[in-house]
């Protein structure tokens, strides 16, 4: 644990407290207030914890005044242009970059995982062919403690690390059997030859009929896109992951459990929200009458893509993204793209209007992202499951950073409590 560089002093009802300084090591200092209720007899007040650091991390840093996003100190740009996703993988969980024999290595073992059980096949069939790939996603996730019953352990490392190779291995896997389950087609089975992105574009898009080929551009452009969602410090569904594992809950319920948190409109959802959002938008002469929409309390509307707890700057990922969306519809003669129109219209229109600019609100990565996977030939459905794949490994590196620590307790927030005091039972008769 961090120790303390100075004390703060809190002076309440006459009385001082002092509360350590924590310095980290890039970033805002935090104060130390585990102690404060056990002295002072209150608590702090911070719904969505928007000023409260929940645990020490090394894995990622974001300076959203500054529109920086480091992973283990590397720029995610940087990552972006020069590493692949089964690297940046290396990278957020070991906490290194990888040497050419260590990558060749853990590549080997996370590709000799992506096959699953084959009952699992079966599980699939229990549900509607109409249900969200994120449903079937949670349930056929969770149901993996079922399957995996030597990587349940979290107390032993080697049972965590096979887990995590398990997890990272398995989830594209997964997400590809719920798109095919979804459209009627028959699963295709992980081949050891592709690489992370085209294994996945071959189990989703390959049919029996005839070969699939991968296209480079898009395994380069889908490799990205898993990249730039691959961590992003203690967002909803990461902090629900190291919720789920500080109970000791297994892995594989902890990841079940970071997809559904994913899935809300404004965490990993917003991605199939915002592509709806600029097809409903359909025509450039339309933004004006969304924009109005977006800046009415009333209207319960907001931008989808747009706005980011963190970032009051551009996020670094939506600038990679946005390059990427050029490059691939270019390159797929697809560059006049209707909806990629009115996403940078839209996006240069905002970024004038006062409201947009007073609230700092920015294009997040989810803006243009879909519009990559739309010109791939996914559906919206698939946008947040492909958001899991990436996700995944940010998942797994925070929880094995949280169970691996020494003085780990579960978590268990407490509350401003607002409702009655102490009241005695009233028979039916009587009321
Ligand atoms: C992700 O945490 C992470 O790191 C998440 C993520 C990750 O990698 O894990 O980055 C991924 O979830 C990106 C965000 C995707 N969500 C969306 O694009 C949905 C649209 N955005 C918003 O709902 C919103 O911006 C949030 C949820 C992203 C952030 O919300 P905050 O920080 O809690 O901000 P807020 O809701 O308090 O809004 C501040 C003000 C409000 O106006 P006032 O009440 O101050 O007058 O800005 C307004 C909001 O009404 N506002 C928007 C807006 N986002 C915020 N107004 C219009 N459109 C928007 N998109």
């Amino acid at each position: 644990m961090t120790d303390a560089t100075r004390t703060a002093t809190l002076t309440l009802d006459g009385k001082e407290y002092s509360l350590p300084v924590l310095s980290p090591s890039v970033g805002p200092d935090v104060l130390d207030i585990r102690k404060l209720y056990g002295e002072a007899d209150v608590f702090t007040f911070d719904p969505g914890f928007t000023s409260t650091a929940a645990c020490e991390s090394a894995i990622t840093f974001i300076d959203g005044d500054k529109g920086e996003l480091l992973h283990r100190g590397y720029p995610i740009e940087q990552l972006a242009a020069q590493s692949t996703h089964i690297e940046l993988c290396y990278l957020l969980l070991y906490g290194e970059l990888p040497t050419a024999a260590q990558l060749a290595d853990f590549t080997g073992r996370v590709t000799k995982h992506t096959m699953v059980h084959e009952q699992m096949h079966n599980f699939f069939r229990g549900f509607r062919r109409d249900a969200h790939p994120m449903a079937t996603m949670v349930g056929v996730v969770g149901a993996m403690s079922a399957f995996y019953h030597d990587s349940l352990d979290i107390n032993d490392p080697w049972q965590r690390e096979v887990a995590s190779i398990r997890m990272i291995a398995k989830l594209p896997t997964i997400a590809a059997m719920a798109f095919k389950y979804s459209v009627g087609q028959p699963f295709v089975y992980p081949k050891n030859a592709f690489s992370y992105a085209g294994n996945f574009l071959n189990m989703c898009f390959a049919v029996p009929a005839e070969d699939y080929v991968v296209n480079p551009v898009l395994e380069k452009a889908m490799d990205r896109i898993m990249m730039l969602h691959a961590d992003h410090e203690q967002n909803a569904s990461t902090s629900t992951v190291r919720l789920a594992g500080s109970s000791g809950a297994n892995p594989f319920a902890c990841i079940a459990a970071g997809i559904a948190c994913l899935w809300g409109p404004a965490h990993g959802g917003a991605n199939q929200a915002c592509l709806e959002m600029l097809r409903e938008i359909g025509t450039v002469d339309r933004i004006p009458e969304y924009i109005a929409k977006a800046k009415d309390k009333n209207s319960g509307f907001r931008l989808m893509g747009f706005g980011h707890r963190v970032y009051k700057n551009f996020d670094p990922r939506a600038t990679v993204m946005k390059e990427s969306a050029d490059e691939v519809l270019g390159l797929l003669g697809i560059e006049n793209n209707p909806t990629l129109q009115v996403a940078k219209e839209l996006e240069r229109i905002a970024l004038q209007d006062e409201y947009f600019v007073s609230k700092k609100l920015y294009p997040n990565v989810d803006f243009y992202s879909g519009i990559i996977l739309d010109a791939m030939g996914f559906p919206t459905s698939m946008f947040t499951p492909i958001f899991a794949i990436s996700r995944t490994v940010g998942w797994i590196s925070q929880w094995k950073e949280m169970i691996a620590e020494k003085n780990q307790k579960i978590g268990r927030p407490r509350q401003l409590y607002v409702g009655s005091p102490k009241r005695d039972y009233v028979n039916i008769r009587h009321r």
